[in-house]
């Protein structure tokens, strides 16, 4: 039996209407039709949580209608070729996990430091890539190098060169901050790193699903994403990267079914034979099929309309957004001007008003946004993706404007 009985009535227009036409060819208006997103709401939170399309929904419910109808939960094995390809690295290399903090826990966890190691993050972590580094010190005394983000790749370039010491052991910072949206030049510093023999281990909560990614060409050693911003996957799916020369560099600390090469444990005998040869070790158990086959198709989806043309509207979005926002007065642009340091978000604060002020004056005007309290920023998020639209942004600019 299939869902139809409790598929909502715009569940139709997913397999019906527009996608006659391949989503390479389609238009933005078209492709946001894909969105079951509320038209009469804009939202400006991609940053956050990014609402997925109808194939991706519907990959998900088939899922789940198959495996409580046969009971084959199955193994999401398969779709790490597809993920894996997506970021131009091995299927070996990619360990499934939940969420982006998953995969930062599995580095801050696993990485082999003694008390006194030096790590550098920046002033502008999310919780989920400060809290796991700050455990590590509490538990292991390793020492936090931090530094405040720039408004240049190159002067952030420097501002990491500049805390390197003999003691440091790795560089943990975003790919983009959740703060401003600030991009770091990981392929430079990750050069930089190698040479001194300091691992990268990047928070890419931001960098999957908005550039044309490749992860191998990125040059870094570690890459935590996730599935549920940028990729418009199903929540709670996310993923690692571990380049494959330092899967033993990083310990597995959490193991169960599949982590494994071989195991006894009998009366006779006890023994591991220790972990399998990929990063499926980060990961064990019971995983949900339907999430995954909403990975699949959220992959799918980007790769349909194509990875080049996501970032390039993408960049075309936030130029019209840090344009239109840089012409209202009184307000403090905080995100970088420079194209190579932003990408999808822009952050700003209006002189004289409250975070709470405004995301309330938006939220009635039905703008959803996301407020920055991290860092003492008491500014307002704008995190825009293809399903958004210049009108949208404009009625933005006329809702900034009157407050
Ligand atoms: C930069 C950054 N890192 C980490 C996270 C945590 O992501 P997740 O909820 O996937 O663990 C976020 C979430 O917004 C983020 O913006």
């Amino acid at each position: 039996m299939g869902l139809a009985w409790m598929a909502p009535a715009a569940w139709n227009s997913l397999e019906f209407p527009g996608l006659s036409i391949p989503l390479y060819q389609q238009s933005w208006d078209q492709i946001r039709l894909q969105f079951p997103l509320e038209k009469d709401r804009i939202y400006l939170n991609n940053g956050t949580f990014g609402p997925s399309p109808f194939p991706v929904l519907k990959a998900v419910q088939d899922s789940f209608d198959k495996t409580n109808r046969t009971g084959n939960y199955g193994n999401p094995g398969s779709g790490r070729e597809k993920i894996a390809e997506f970021f131009g690295v091995k299927s070996t290399e990619i360990s499934l996990t939940h969420n982006t903090t998953e995969g930062i826990n599995i580095m801050a966890q696993g990485l082999p430091f003694q008390a006194g190691d030096e790590v550098i993050v920046t002033t502008h972590e999310h919780a989920g890539n400060a809290i796991p580094w700050l455990n590590r010190m509490s538990l292991d005394g390793i020492v936090l190098r931090v530094f405040e983000p720039k408004d240049t790749q190159e002067e952030n370039f420097k501002a990491i060169k500049n805390l390197v010491s003999s003691r440091t052991k790795a560089i943990a910072i975003p790919h983009v901050t959740c703060t401003t949206g600030t991009v770091f030049p990981i392929r430079q510093i990750s050069e930089f790193a190698r040479k001194k023999g300091i691992w990268t281990a990047i928070d890419g909560a931001h960098g999957a699903g908005t550039f044309d990614l490749n992860l191998k060409d990125l040059g870094c050693d570690f890459y935590a994403g996730c599935f549920h911003k940028w990729m418009l996957g199903p929540n709670g799916s996310g993923f690692l990267y571990v380049r494959e020369n330092l899967l033993d560099s990083l310990q597995a600390i959490y193991v169960g079914a599949k982590s494994e090469k071989s195991w006894v444990l009998n009366e006779h005998e006890t023994s591991f034979g220790g972990y399998t040869d990929s990063a499926h070790r980060y990961d064990y158990g019971t995983q949900s099929t339907p999430l995954h086959e909403g990975v699949v198709a959220a992959v799918d989806f980007h790769q349909q309309i194509g990875k080049a043309r996501i970032e390039a509207r993408i960049r075309e979005l936030n130029n019209y957004l840090f344009d239109g926002l840089s012409s209202i007065g009184n307000l403090e642009i905080l995100t970088p001007k420079e194209q190579n340091s932003r990408l999808c978000v822009v952050t700003f604060r209006v002189q004289g008003k409250s975070l709470q002020e405004m995301t309330s004056s938006l939220g009635a005007n039905r703008i959803r946004v996301r407020g920055i309290h991290e860092a003492n920023l008491n500014a307002i998020r704008i995190s825009t993706h293809i399903y958004n639209s210049f009108d949208e942004l404009d009625r933005l600019f006329e809702s900034v404007s009157q407050i």
